[in-house]
């Protein structure tokens, strides 16, 4: 009998990880009732309880999660059941003490927080396989299980020797011979070149810049050797019950640990966890951008189309610099039904009770250290009744008609400290041309270059600083397709390996934007250079030459005064732009509509005041996110799925508030 997920039967999951492991069990059984209180459907169980499942070396002791299980199956919830392999006991650290991770400093840590193992040691290998093995021998026909979920935000890394033997036989794959990896990272410059493999070790800290391309080739590297650890406990418990999905958590922020489209391939459903930074509107922009991500790897990661969850996010905190941010009434409902909009299968929190003791013991829960007769309690229940009336709905497909090509290769690449300018960012970026999109009501797709664009009308590189010969033909069949194109600073000036491409920037597509580059000329931080037409450049500018292109906005001021800031080229029946500074986000917002609108995209509902995310979909669905203090009125008609209204035309939406309008199709 193959295992129901929550998603199977179109209900939304909803819940978040949930730790008995810290509690005796009169705790549990409170927790379960109150879990059914709010609606909650699936937990989180495990994921750090790795001393509790094996106290000792080999010996196992399971009956507490056996109750929990069962106590769970009673009530009609369902488990995301955890391997506990990201953070091993300290019996294994002490026994095994090269398996600890090493820094690029040469340090070796320590054992006392999480996340002390070197993923490519054979002992933490083993040790991660044969508890996984335990718990799949054990519970993989659990009727409360629904989803595996292995390891925690897999992200950590290593330099020891045995890491450094990896990479070696890695590099041996990726290159065949050393005249190949000579090649393809410079060795003939800073007399680099290495005469003997043994020479070929990971980038440590040295005296002065790391060579890039050994840099880029160790994050693959890295990223590979990470999901490997993963594969392998993914296919035993695959092998004990191939009904039963399997998952990881991804880490989404600054830190981009692995190739998540790449991961995408290996997963039954794509899992983020999402806290985000801002305490402003810009909290707003961070999670349609993650959820527009997520999508993104879900749809076109795979190669198959997969659903994606929200599987950890903040109750009622945002983790700030230096503090937590309290969320707002309304916010918390907004941020969970802004990743249902954007398809998310459902809602989870980190985490649903707060410990008493620990690292994160003043981290938000859904039960805190109050109880539950919380604000927080009490919105997280309204939550559960909310996604209770949109079962059925789950998980549908988003109307977007513009792509945003996001790489994490790309990012790796330009942190590289040799760049003419720091800070470079390609993550960064794309969320600035996702949040002007946003702002204009347009939904982006985020998606991983080579991902099919069918229905894609325009097709945005944003500092896609690598480029590929296969990621610049996929560019070239979108444009000889009819798409539209528009590519910013830094996209396709260097190959796979970030070796500059030759002739003039961006090397890879010159010729479809009708440009050649001459010189960058970055920007200070407090720089800002006038652009004709209005609005300001910042960070970066450039000596653009038009060869075949209009120029659409020049610099006016400094060393490039009246030189072409941007450009338009015509190809075919389509426009491919160049933006050769990042315009503030008034003039980034005003540049992105027009270049939507002459390719043919309009904003998701045309008539939402500023301050309403609409999110359309290809089911029938218009979610209406009203993020001001006001009431707002949006043109919509149907049935308001939240309140069960009939909508006639027009809806108000409340301050802080959210409707879901099932559309009549005319
Ligand atoms: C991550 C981890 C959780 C927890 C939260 C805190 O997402 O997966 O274990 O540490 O962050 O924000």
């Amino acid at each position: 009998m193959p295992t129901k997920t929550p998603w199977d039967d179109g209900s939304l999951c909803y819940g978040g990880d949930w730790n008995p492991e810290q509690w005796p069990p009169d705790v549990w059984h409170e927790d379960v009732a109150l879990m059914r209180a709010a609606g909650v459907n699936l937990v989180t169980v495990g994921v750090f309880a790795w001393s509790r499942l094996e106290p000792e070396p080999g010996r196992y002791t399971l009956d507490w999660l056996d109750d929990v299980l069962d106590l769970l199956h009673a009530a009609g919830i369902r488990a995301a059941l955890a391997t506990p392999t990201a953070s091993p006991p300290p019996w294994f650290s002490l026994r095994h003490p090269d398996a600890l991770p090493v820094t690029a400093d040469g340090v070796r840590l320590t054992h006392g927080s999480r996340d002390t193992y070197c993923a490519a040691a054979p002992a933490y290998r083993a040790a991660a396989r044969s508890i996984a093995e335990v718990l799949a021998a054990r519970y993989a026909h659990h009727p409360a299980l629904a989803l595996w979920h292995v390891h925690n935000e897999y992200g950590t890394t290593c330099h020891c020797p045995r890491t450094e033997a990896a990479f070696r036989r890695w590099l041996t794959t990726r290159y065949g011979d050393l005249d190949a990896l000579n090649d393809a990272w410079v060795t003939s410059f800073w007399s680099q070149h290495y005469s003997d493999w043994a020479q070929v070790g990971t980038p440590r800290a040295t005296q002065y810049l790391a060579n890039p391309g050994q840099l880029l080739d160790f994050r693959r590297f890295w990223s590979d050797t990470l999901l490997s650890a993963y594969t392998e406990q993914r296919d035993l418990l695959r092998a004990a019950n191939p009904a039963v999905p399997v998952t990881t958590n991804y880490v989404l922020g600054d830190w981009v640990p692995v190739d998540h489209a790449r991961w995408a391939r290996e997963v039954d459903l794509v899992a983020i966890d999402h806290y985000p930074s801002a305490t402003d509107l810009g909290a707003e922009e961070q999670t349609a951008f993650a959820a527009d991500l997520a999508r993104g790897w879900a749809r076109h990661g795979a190669g198959r189309p997969v659903p994606w969850l929200l599987m950890e996010s903040a109750p009622n905190q945002i983790h700030t610099a230096g503090r937590m941010h309290t969320k707002e009434p309304g916010r918390m409902t907004r941020h969970s039904l802004a990743h249902v909009a954007r398809g998310s299968a459902g809602v989870m929190f980190f985490q649903w009770r707060a410990p008493a003791g620990g690292a994160e013991r003043f981290h938000s829960a859904v039960v805190s250290h109050a109880g539950a007769d919380t604000r927080v309690f009490r919105k997280a229940a309204d939550l559960g009744a909310a996604l209770g009336r949109l079962a059925g709905t789950a998980p549908g497909r988003v109307q977007a008609a513009v792509a945003i090509a996001y790489d994490a290769a790309s990012g790796w690449a330009l942190r590289h400290p040799g760049m003419p300018r720091d800070a470079l960012d390609h993550p960064g970026e794309a969320a600035a041309v996702h949040r002007a999109l946003w702002h204009a009501g347009v939904t982006a797709d985020v998606v991983p270059p080579g991902a099919p664009l069918d229905g894609c009308r325009l097709l945005v590189l944003p500092a896609l600083y690598l480029a590929s010969d296969a990621t610049v033909d996929w560019v070239r069949r979108h444009v000889h397709d009819g798409g539209h194109l528009l590519v910013t600073w830094l996209s396709g000036v260097a190959d796979e390996h970030a070796r500059v491409r030759l002739g003039g920037y961006p090397g890879a597509y010159r010729d479809l934007l009708g440009v050649r580059v001459e010189q960058f000329h970055p920007l200070a931080d407090d720089e800002h250079v006038p652009l004709s037409g209005g609005g300001t450049g910042r960070i970066w500018s450039e000596t653009v030459h038009p060869a075949g292109a209009e120029t659409i906005s020049a610099y006016a001021g400094g060393v490039l005064d009246g030189r072409p800031a941007i450009t338009r080229n015509r190809v075919g029946d389509a426009y491919a732009w160049y933006v050769s500074t990042r315009p503030d986000d008034d003039t980034y917002r005003r540049l992105l509509t027009e270049a939507a609108g002459l390719a043919g995209v309009a904003p998701a509902c045309p008539g939402a005041p500023s301050g309403v995310e609409a999110v359309r979909r290809q089911d029938g669905l218009l979610y209406l996110l009203n993020h001001t203090d006001r009431p707002q009125r949006v043109p919509a008609a149907g049935l308001d799925l939240l309140t069960g209204a009939t909508v006639d035309g027009e809806l108000t939406v409340a301050p802080g508030g959210v409707a879901v309008v099932r559309e009549e199709i005319p």
